[in-house]
């Protein structure tokens, strides 16, 4: 009779501690991303995105289960500090899973010690197709440069005679660039020519002139998003591209929503192929953009790489409520290989669980003017469900 009471007191005492949070259970997330350097403003985009979905979702969270960010600055493109930050957080601050990075090079960086030390790693940007092929404790719930350019450069095909492309020289202007040329050939267009761009700060000017006297019916660009973007629109405006004839496309880093109203007239009727576009008109969109303005300001808009934050959330809020709090790893590769949503703001999201990438709708869009804003018209679906091409084109 003693023992039962004392073991009803002390699950009540649990029950209370649980309560006050005195026992709760920290998931530790260590959050690397760029504020400075190369196209720094991009990693407020993917912390706020990820802030606002567990926000939004913190009531689904199981009893004393609390999620805490531990933000890093990797400051652009810079492998070796990518791998310094992702080294502490899993050794010094043990975090139970790592998440984040907008480039390319730092996600590598990062691959073999999410392995090493069985560490999840959720992608939320970083879109070379190699990649999840680098770590089993990988998943990306962003996008591949395959995913957007290869129907890019089909719909082209039909549309263009001759396309040209020009991209920044490193691993996702190399996908992008080898997915435009394989798909034209494909399908039995040309291509006028290639050229690749140093990565940072190039001069566009040299480029877009070298296009300009290749006469091209379409001039196809990679740059990665952000300030860059604008930069590259300049130069093809000043040079007269446009009035010589030529046709702005690529995937839809190049139109990315947050430098819209910099870029002005000279976005004016690109179009690009992406998953995501603030303006989409699809419910899930509308609610995830005005829960975004209501929380940064009426004139703040989100882009794809604060849906890749918000997603990527998603699945890691997906994983930590299956686990009830405690993370497995390869509980949890395994949870995230059939995570899917058939809400994102992007459409139907899944995971495909051979190859740990995002499967997700691309879409055709052209800049418009739309109650007096510039924004990336969604005027077609080209594909509602696309696996990364890369790996599906070369399955063994
Ligand atoms: C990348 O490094 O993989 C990357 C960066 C910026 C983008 C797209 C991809 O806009």
């Amino acid at each position: 009779m003693k023992k039962a009471k004392s073991a009803a007191f002390a699950a009540a005492l649990g029950l209370a501690l649980v309560a006050t949070g005195a026992f709760a259970q920290t998931i530790k997330i260590g959050f690397i991303t760029s504020y400075s350097g190369l196209n720094g403003n991009l990693g407020p985009y993917m912390e706020r995105g990820a802030r606002l979905y567990l926000k939004e979702h913190q009531k689904e969270l199981p009893p004393g289960v609390n999620i805490e960010f531990l933000i890093r600055d990797d400051t652009g493109p810079n492998p070796d500090k990518a791998k310094q930050l992702a080294q502490e957080l899993i050794v010094r601050d043990k975090v139970n899973l790592l998440a984040g990075v907008i480039f390319t090079p730092n996600a590598m960086a990062i691959a073999p010690l999410a392995t090493e030390a069985k560490v999840p790693f959720i992608i939320m940007n970083a879109g070379t197709a190699v990649i999840t092929t680098r770590s089993p404790y990988i998943a990306r719930l962003s996008f591949t440069l395959w995913q957007s350019c290869y129907p890019l450069g089909q719909w082209a095909a039909k549309k263009f005679k001759r396309v040209y492309t020009l991209v920044s020289d490193f691993g996702p202007g190399h996908d992008c660039e080898d997915a435009i040329v394989r798909a034209t050939k494909e399908s039995g267009g040309e291509v006028a020519g290639t050229v690749r761009v140093p990565l940072v700060n190039p001069d566009f000017v040299p480029y877009m002139q070298r296009v300009k006297d290749a006469k091209p019916d379409a001039l196809a660009v990679f740059i990665p998003a952000g300030k860059t973007a604008t930069a590259v629109l300049k130069a093809f405006g000043d040079l007269g591209l446009a009035k010589s004839g030529v046709k702005l496309i690529g995937p839809g880093d190049v139109t990315t929503d947050e430098e819209l109203e910099n870029m002005g007239e000279a976005a004016l009727g690109v179009l690009t192929v992406h998953h995501y576009s603030a303006a989409a008109t699809r419910p899930a969109n509308q609610a995830f953009v005005a829960a975004w303005k209501r929380d940064y300001g009426a004139n703040e808009t989100p882009n794809f790489v604060a849906v890749g934050g918000w997603d990527g959330m998603a699945a890691i809020m997906y994983v930590v409520k299956e686990q009830k709090g405690k993370i497995d790893p390869d509980r949890t590769m395994e949870l995230l290989k059939n995570f899917k949503d058939p809400n994102s703001p992007r459409g139907p999201i899944s995971i495909d669980p051979a190859t740990r990438d995002i499967v997700q709708p691309e879409y055709l869009r052209e800049v418009r003017r739309v109650g007096g804003k510039l924004a990336n018209v969604e005027i077609e679906t080209l594909g509602a469900a696309v696996k990364d091409p890369w790996k599906e084109l070369n399955k063994k």
